[in-house]
């Protein structure tokens, strides 16, 4: 039997080069070693203001993006969370085994309430149970993210050891996955932050969408470090990040592009850099216009029965242990 990978992503808008090398391109690259599972998460979206026909426009949008991203739709499963309503139920009866102060130490609410301050609501606290319950619904061994998710994952551990030792053996402890160069891309425009779509700033990230003169002018304007060479090191963290980013994109070790570049100056490099991520998207873009909506929905139409058995078949076992009346 395979192992499983369960990873998620909320339909808020534009992916940007952090999502992707941070987390799908390991998804890709995990799928044929893992039955696998890729889910749109709409009901986290919602934790914060979404107009609703944007919510749905983004849902396809995202699953397009999965799939021009190099997801099989053969073997991989594509799903929309809030169409597997077990996800909301598992959700709830894991409130009850959560405690608020392990709720109030997610760097994630915190950053968000900072962000949202009208709308702080609970749903926001919340936000890692139901986390939890997307992954162990399906009996999940690893889940690949981005850094910024570690401490959710740590969440889930916990909820999984707490329920089965209340309840008895239910669910499957999981792991992180995380890729050390792409774990935690930072933003063009302050190498300090991470990349991120409510950056204030259009010149933190490339989006996945982004035309090749615009990629061309955010790498040309990207923020460097002070001194000329091209340096892999802890005090170069700007230089040290588009070194990253170029190395995934183009399959090769940070400490060989340090290499090739060795004498030569930024600007060279930089060019060099923007002609290796606008060939990546310019595919990429390729990929996705050629998807139409019709396929989609068939595709999601299928990742929602998939979704659905394995999800049913958890929850009924989980209700027995609970309690309820079956
Ligand atoms: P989000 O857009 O916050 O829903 O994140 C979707 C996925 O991308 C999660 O696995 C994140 O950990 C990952 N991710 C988001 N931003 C970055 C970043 N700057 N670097 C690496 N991974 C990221
Ligand atoms: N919380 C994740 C993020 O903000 C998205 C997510 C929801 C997720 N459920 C998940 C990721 C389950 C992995 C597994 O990026």
């Amino acid at each position: 039997m395979k192992k499983r990978i369960f990873s998620g992503i909320q339909p808020s808008g534009n992916l940007h080069l952090g999502n992707y090398l941070g987390a799908v391109k390991n998804w890709v690259a995990l799928q044929k070693e893992y039955d696998s599972i890729f889910c749109i998460v709409d009901l986290h979206a919602i934790t914060v203001p979404q107009n609703p026909e944007e919510l749905r426009r983004n849902t396809l949008e995202l699953a397009k993006t999965y799939i021009a991203s190099g997801i099989d739709t053969q073997s991989a499963t594509i799903f929309v969370q809030s169409q597997v309503s077990e996800h909301a139920e598992l959700g709830w009866i894991l409130n009850t085994l959560t405690k608020m102060p392990e709720l109030d130490k997610m760097t994630q609410f915190k950053d968000k309430s900072q962000e949202h301050r009208e709308n702080i609501n609970a749903g926001l606290f919340d936000y890692p149970v139901l986390m939890a319950a997307d992954i162990l619904l399906y009996d999940t061994n690893v889940v690949p993210v981005g850094e910024d998710q570690l401490q959710h994952v740590e969440l889930a551990r916990t909820l999984a050891r707490r329920f089965n030792h209340q309840f008895r053996e239910t669910f499957t402890v999981p792991e992180a996955f995380i890729v050390k160069e792409g774990m935690r891309i930072m933003g063009l425009d302050d190498p300090a932050k991470k990349m991120s779509k409510s950056a204030s700033s259009e010149l933190n990230y490339i989006a996945l969408t982004d035309s090749p003169e615009k990629i061309r002018e955010k790498v040309r304007r990207a923020v460097t470090d002070s001194g000329k060479s091209i340096r892999y090191a802890d005090d170069k963290p700007a230089i040290r990040n588009l070194i990253n980013i170029y190395a995934l994109l183009d399959n090769a070790k940070p400490e060989d592009i340090e290499q090739s570049y060795k004498g030569k100056g930024y600007a060279e490099f930089k060019n060099d850099l923007a002609e290796v991520i606008v060939d990546f998207l310019g595919n990429f873009q390729a990929k996705y216009n050629d998807i139409n909506d019709k396929d989609v929905l068939d595709i999601l139409e299928t990742g929602r029965g998939k979704g659905k058995s394995l999800a049913a078949k958890k929850m009924e076992d989980v209700r027995e242990k609970v309690g309820f009346l079956q």
